[in-house]
């Protein structure tokens, strides 16, 4: 993987002067075509009640998700990055495609309000380690940016 061809597809891909869904559906594509053993790469947004699916790559998923439940949930409530190493651990992990293994989930804060979470899943155990963290949250800052 090459970051640096994800952070110009990114950038090249993403306007604040496009609609937030253009964006987040390109963001989505961005990521899963650039980052290898992905099997799902996708939005939860708020709507001041609970999350529902946003754009995404990947198999049909949950609609809904509340607050404090699953790892998207979870996420949504502390507001903090969590990642999963074997899915079938996390108590209470909302399956959705059976062939993902680990998982990671960001926060998206946008003026200390929650706006929503990135869902990632891959088909492998233990994929996502504190490089990819790192650069994950990077790109969702480039998006709350424009948001
Ligand atoms: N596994 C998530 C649900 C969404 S799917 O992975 C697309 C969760 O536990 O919140």
């Amino acid at each position: 993987m090459n970051n640096d061809i994800l952070f110009t597809h990114a950038e090249l891909f993403m306007d604040k002067k496009l609609e937030q869904v253009t964006n987040l559906a390109n963001l989505s594509a961005i990521i899963m075509e650039n980052i290898p053993n992905l099997n799902w790469v996708g939005f939860y947004l708020f709507n001041g009640d609970f999350l529902y699916l946003g754009p995404f790559q990947g198999k049909a998923a949950v609609t809904k998700i509340d607050l404090g439940k699953g790892v998207c949930g979870t996420s949504a409530k502390t507001r903090e990055t969590i990642i999963v190493d074997d899915v079938h651990k996390f108590p209470g992990h909302i399956p959705c495609d059976c062939d993902s293994a680990s998982e990671i989930v960001i926060p998206i804060i946008k003026n200390n309000k929650l706006f929503g979470v990135l869902d990632i899943d891959s088909p492998i155990k233990n994929r996502f380690d504190e490089d990819l963290k790192n650069m994950l949250e990077k790109l969702v800052k480039l998006l709350v940016d424009i948001l």
